[in-house]
């Protein structure tokens, strides 16, 4: 009697549409996705033409693609407060109804999640998570904390297994932030600025070759020194410049907008103005970027 009551065609269907409410990941459709998301790149991440660009083809690549053979992997750099943490939210912002608040986003931060290094990371159950949805979201913070034997045990997820543990990782999206190469890319902006030369003209290319001998020669950082890079599982490294005078401006507008308040260039420039920049004698780069923005708006209003 036990058996058949598990048969009920009316339970089984019951099962079923309640597994489809709660553990499918609702996602956008990919042209309701690329449209909004370059838009969102354009107008919200301020100063970041070069991450801007490689974030948006590599996403909308990936999401575009069915049937992707590995998982999207992004090693994002750059100096404190340019957006790395705010780049990944807007990406599963754009993809995820639910948003970051979606259950298939995942943020680990190296001291917050695995303050002790022999720590490791299959015992973590979120993994499990990504059979209710492929196209989960890994964020890795601040990897250049993490231990190398940590961040080798992520490498079966990163490569073109088919199925690991009976779940398909390749449609997962992995993305590592780190300051690693954060002072060669400001030493390449500030050369440009020197030079005479826009800061738009920066190209991805005048930043690769000094970012990957900055990235290769680290033997203090977990991440570098983990297998992840000698094995080439990062698909793309991408830059962010240090923050200028005029983004910390729209940074302040910006939270102001998001407040509800009329973003005023006064109090803008006040706050910006007392932040400091270096180099000292030029003041041209923000040393926090637009961090703390949010919480200094306060003093100012
Ligand atoms: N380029 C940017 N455009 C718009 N807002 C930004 C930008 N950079 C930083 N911000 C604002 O500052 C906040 C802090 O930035 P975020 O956490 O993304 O910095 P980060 O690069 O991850 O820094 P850290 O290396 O210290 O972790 C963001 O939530 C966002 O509000
Ligand atoms: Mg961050």
């Amino acid at each position: 009697m036990f058996v058949d009551y598990w048969k009920s065609p009316a339970l089984i269907l019951t099962f079923t549409i309640l597994k489809l409410l709660f553990y499918t990941c609702p996602l956008y459709r990919t042209y309701e996705f690329i449209n909004r998301f370059a838009d969102d790149l354009d107008l919200k991440l301020f100063g970041q033409h070069i991450a801007a660009h490689s974030i948006l083809k590599a996403v909308e690549g990936f999401m575009s693609n069915a049937n992707p053979k590995k998982p999207l992997v992004l090693s994002l750099h750059g100096w404190t407060g340019t957006g790395k943490n705010f780049a990944s939210q807007l990406i599963a912002e754009n993809i995820y109804k639910e948003g970051i608040k979606s259950r298939f986003f995942h943020v680990f931060s190296a001291t917050h999640h695995f303050p002790h290094p022999k720590q490791h990371l299959q015992t973590y159950k979120v993994w499990k998570g990504i059979a209710d949805c492929e196209r989960s979201m890994f964020i890795f913070d601040e990897v250049d904390k993490m231990d190398p034997k940590l961040m080798d045990s992520i490498k079966p997820y990163l490569d073109y297994y088919d199925k690991l543990d009976g779940v398909s990782y390749q449609k997962a999206i992995f993305i590592f932030l780190s300051n690693e190469g954060g002072d060669v890319i400001a030493q390449t902006a500030l050369d440009f600025k020197k030079a005479g030369r826009r800061r738009e003209d920066i190209k991805l290319v005048d930043l690769e070759t000094p970012l990957s001998r900055s990235l290769f020669d680290n033997t203090q950082s977990g991440f570098f020194r983990s297998s992840l890079i000698s094995k080439k599982m990062v698909d793309y490294f991408i830059p962010f410049l240090p923050l200028e005078y005029n983004h910390v401006i729209q940074c302040v507008k910006a939270e102001m907008k998001t407040r509800g308040i009329l973003p005023n260039p006064d109090v803008a420039e006040r706050l910006a103005k007392d932040l400091v920049y270096f180099p000292k004698s030029e003041r041209i780069f923000s040393t926090i970027g637009c961090k703390t923005v949010d919480k200094k708006l306060h003093f100012y209003l």
